[in-house]
């Protein structure tokens, strides 16, 4: 055999196992690319927003850099003269974390006819050439020059507060999948925001390029959902479809950046032992808390809701849930506002329930201009929006459990503070009641509240996830694995055990007792009034936080037991109203991490009559708007500032630690 003759055949053995391979059934699909540009990462969507339709223009472009054949360029579909380019950039920046100058290298404007050449902003020298596709929104993107094609940017940021459990990408069609990038941070997911260059608000797109993350109790189509359990995770594939509410969101223009971690199937956890003692976490890590030493326990369940919105100033909205508590705990830890709505203004289809008579979705943000819109997405008809109205705002202002004096305690000071410019604002005054007494002396002779409702929320939530989620889950997991239970949190097993103790027939009493006190309760307090400008007789106001600072993540605490007894916050979860959390300020302790004074928030909680959601809303604008309570903002304090972890050695001429071998 000569030796060209075993090439050959080994040659023609190659082709044929190559032919046999079948390239035509390989799908090789992109995920999307990440780069840096001038020490910012980026991510390159891979879905095109369009083509060019003169990619010869492109050839142009020799001096602007690339990788992997994109190159960083922008559209600007404006009618600009070429004159006010460098103009329109600095507003550009201001405005968008995602664009920077250096996009600028290469600029298709629409309405020019040839390439010209021309500094613009920062002293970037830009080329300017013809746009002929109108159809690609303005902003930065990154062209492929092989094809004329312009590809999306989103920025990445570290998920440092811990508050996601996947990132994502939306896709064009309203879908999702995970996006595959990653930039430094420790033990934290990336998350990506596109630019908010490509959105414009439209009557029909009033939330465009607003961006939101989305609790991970709610199903969202081409993602897996975990309900803060791993088990549940890796058991089942991929939704197929998103809910309504979700849906709505996406529809009206959202960007959904990730799923946030709720503490496990919505039930209320401590972090602390029972969620992440130190480095012995339970199933996931409880999400920090940014504001004060940083180790404050966040609240849950909707704890990587609160945690971003008061972190990260690129996230604009957390959706939540609040059965009894999940959205206003976390907005009160955090400093920040939340709703409670009132029950049932909104289909929870595709979202895990924990008690279907008391579920409802709501909202954690900074801004009370973009909760009123996003209330008006979510809730449609079910929501009236009082934002262009002056509203006759009730004149009864009752308070449960507020302070009699302030003492020497700064936020008693500031809790009463707040309740006499609120009484002030509205007109009206305030009114202390003990609810107890009042029930008792509206049926003397019958059960005390207490006896009444002890275990009536414990009662509904473990009945029905019980048979609703776990009996479910636990079918389907032994199924595919040999009879095996999945791990459970101590506190849904304490819950689910506590249900499991009681007869069938205690969810038809637990709804009974619902019913009686929201019925007496409603018709005597906060009663519905025909003036939609009223909209409620009163308005009733109990104490979120105090800024005490003690709920820190590391101290032990005893196990979790079911959630009896009742309180002024189980009010709206049995009667229905909404109920809203406003922070109005933070008062200065010393904390026992940083031995040094932190400021920790000050928050109240509002209630009116059910269906006076946007009443509530727009009082928390009006009282903005007249400087009786901030914005707050992301960081360490309410009014901003570095989350303490976040500081950098560098920045104060401090190099690395040297370990001398
Ligand atoms: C930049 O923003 C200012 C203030 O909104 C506006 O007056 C101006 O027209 C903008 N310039 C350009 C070029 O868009
Ligand atoms: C793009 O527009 C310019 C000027 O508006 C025009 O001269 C040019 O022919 C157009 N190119 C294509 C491919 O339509
Ligand atoms: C999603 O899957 C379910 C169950 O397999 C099926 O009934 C439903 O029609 C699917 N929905 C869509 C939009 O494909
Ligand atoms: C509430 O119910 C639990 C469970 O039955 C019981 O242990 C507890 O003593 C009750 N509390 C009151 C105040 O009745
Ligand atoms: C309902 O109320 C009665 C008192 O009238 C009380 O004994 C019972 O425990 C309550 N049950 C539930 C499930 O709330």
């Amino acid at each position: 055999m000569s030796p060209s003759r075993s090439l050959l055949s080994v040659c023609s053995l190659a082709l044929s196992f190559l032919t046999a391979a079948s390239p035509s059934s390989a799908q090789l699909v992109s995920t999307g690319l990440s780069v840096t540009f001038n020490d910012v990462y980026y991510f390159i969507s891979p879905y095109s927003a369009g083509r060019l339709e003169d990619p010869s223009t492109s050839v142009s472009l020799t001096k602007v850099p690339s990788v992997f054949g994109f190159k960083p360029v922008t559209v600007v579909q404006d009618a600009v003269a070429r004159s006010d380019l460098s103009a329109l950039f600095a507003n550009w920046t201001a405005i968008d974390d995602v664009f920077q100058p250096a996009f600028s290298q290469a600029v298709f404007l629409a309405g020019v006819s040839c390439i010209s050449k021309r500094a613009t902003a920062d002293g970037v020298s830009s080329l300017v050439l013809p746009l002929n596709n109108t159809g690609i929104p303005s902003g930065p993107y990154f062209l492929e020059t092989a094809t004329g094609s312009l590809y999306p940017v989103y920025r990445l940021y570290e998920d440092f507060a811990g508050s996601f459990t996947e990132s994502l990408l939306q896709k064009p069609g309203g879908d999702f999948e995970i996006l595959s990038a990653q930039i430094p941070g420790s033990a934290s997911l990336t998350v990506g925001v596109p630019s908010r260059l490509y959105y414009t608000k439209t009557a029909a797109k009033p939330l465009a390029g607003i961006r939101i993350g989305v609790k991970d109790i709610y199903q969202l189509a081409g993602t897996k959902g975990s309900n803060g359990n791993r088990a549940w995770y890796n058991l089942y594939p991929v939704n197929n479809e998103t809910g309504t509410a979700i849906q709505r969101l996406v529809d009206a223009g959202a960007q959904i950046v990730g799923l946030q971690k709720p503490s496990q199937f919505a039930n209320g956890e401590t972090a602390t032992a029972d969620w992440c003692i130190n480095s012995l976490e339970v199933d996931y890590h409880s999400p920090f808390n940014p504001r004060g030493d940083g180790y404050q326990d966040p609240s849950s369940s909707s704890s990587g809701a609160g945690t971003s919105i008061a972190s990260y100033d690129w996230l604009d909205i957390a959706i939540g849930s609040d059965t009894g508590g999940s959205i206003r705990g976390p907005a009160g830890s955090q400093g920040i506002f939340g709703n409670r709505p009132s029950h049932d203004l909104v289909s929870l289809d595709h979202v895990m329930p924990l008690s279907t008579a008391l579920d409802t979705a709501g909202f954690l943000v900074r801004d009370p201009l973009i909760w009123d819109v996003a209330n008006s997405v979510l809730y449609e008809e079910k929501y009236t929006s009082l934002a262009t109205v002056k509203p006759n705002y009730p004149k009864t202002v009752y308070t449960l459990g507020f302070p009699t004096s302030a003492g020497n305690s700064a936020a008693n000071a500031m809790l009463l503070n707040f309740l006499n410019a609120l009484t002030q604002f509205v007109g009206g005054t305030a009114t202390p009641l003990n609810l107890a007494n009042e029930w008792a002396t509206s049926n003397a002779g019958g059960p005390t509240l207490t006896q009444l409702l002890n275990i009536t929320y414990a009662t509904l939530i473990s009945k029905e996830q019980v048979a609703l989620v776990r009996e479910p889950f636990y079918r389907d997991y032994a199924a595919v694995h040999d009879g095996r239970l999945p791990f459970v949190d101590p506190a849904p097993i304490a819950r689910w055990a506590f249900g499991d103790s009681l007869p069938a027939s205690a969810l038809d009493q637990a709804i009974q007792n619902k019913t009686l006190f929201m019925d007496w309760f409603n018709a005597k307090f906060l009663v519905p009034v025909s003036d939609p400008t009223q909209c409620s007789s009163g308005l009733m106001l109990y104490v979120a936080n105090t800024g005490s600072g003690n709920s820190l993540r590391n101290r032990y605490i005893s196990a979790p037991t079911p959630p009896f007894g009742f309180s002024s916050g189980r009010i709206s979860v049995l009667a229905e109203v909404p109920d809203h959390v406003l922070p109005i300020g933070q008062v200065a302790s010393k904390s026992s991490v940083t031995n040094h004074d932190e400021y920790f928030p000050v928050a109240v909680d509002i209630m009116a009559a059910k269906g006076c959601d946007g009443l509530l809303v727009k009082l928390a604008q009006d009282l903005v708007n007249a400087g009786i309570i901030a914005i707050p903002e992301v960081g360490a304090t309410i009014t901003g500032g570095d989350i303490l972890m976040k500081r950098r050695a560098e920045a104060m001429g401090i190099e690395h630690v040297r370990y001398v071998g």
